[in-house]
């Protein structure tokens, strides 16, 4: 990673230590350089986006992380507090780097809907859009998701299978998701042979 992602990894850090936050961005960051890979996309932008999109999760007190989002969520209001309270806080780190001015308004306004708007502004929006929701698809998140939402095996493959056409901007993405659905169907099977 260029030294200026790792700068702004190292001051999201303290932000991302709740909702393990820090192992769902370490590996949606991975996802959005392969989506980089194929789709083309400026990393300058999508980059620093995918690194700060949650960092406002850690304004919201942990006991009412489960109504703010997932399957069982009854307060979406809360939902939004996460991306504006992120808005705030991403500012804040990118003017701590002084990170290049010309790209920070379209960061923010990324982050500030990644959860929220439902169409897409550009590629580089897809691209943390598809690589956030990617992360579902991942073994360790896909675990981490079954006992948070109190699931089994086959109800969140359910729910990461219906999702499928509906959640993805991007080819890439959702050929990367087939790949993954499949590995964990795979696993399934080979936990009841
Ligand atoms: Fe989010
Ligand atoms: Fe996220």
């Amino acid at each position: 990673m260029k030294k200026i992602f790792e700068k702004i990894w190292e001051l999201a850090e303290p932000y991302l230590n709740t909702r393990d936050n820090k192992i769902h961005t370490r590996i949606s960051v991975k996802l959005a350089y392969q989506l980089l890979d194929k789709e083309g996309g400026d990393p300058a932008i999508v980059i620093p986006a995918i690194i700060l999109h949650d960092v406002g999760w850690k304004t919201i007190p942990e006991n009412l992380h489960l109504v703010a989002f997932g399957p069982k969520a009854t307060s979406p209001e809360l939902n939004r507090v996460h991306e504006v309270e992120g808005v705030r806080i991403a500012k804040e780190i990118l003017e701590q780097v002084q990170y290049d001015h010309r790209r920070i308004g379209e960061i923010l306004e990324i982050i500030d809907g990644h959860d929220s708007r439902e169409e897409s502004l550009s590629l580089n929006d897809k691209l943390v859009k598809d690589a956030d929701k990617l992360s579902r698809y991942d073994k360790e998140i896909f675990h981490i998701d079954i006992r948070r939402y109190n699931y089994t095996y086959e109800q969140e493959l359910n729910r990461i299978r219906s999702h499928l056409e509906g959640w993805f901007f991007t080819k890439s993405a959702k050929k990367i998701a087939r790949k993954e659905l499949r590995n964990r169907q795979e696993e399934l099977r080979d936990t009841q042979s």
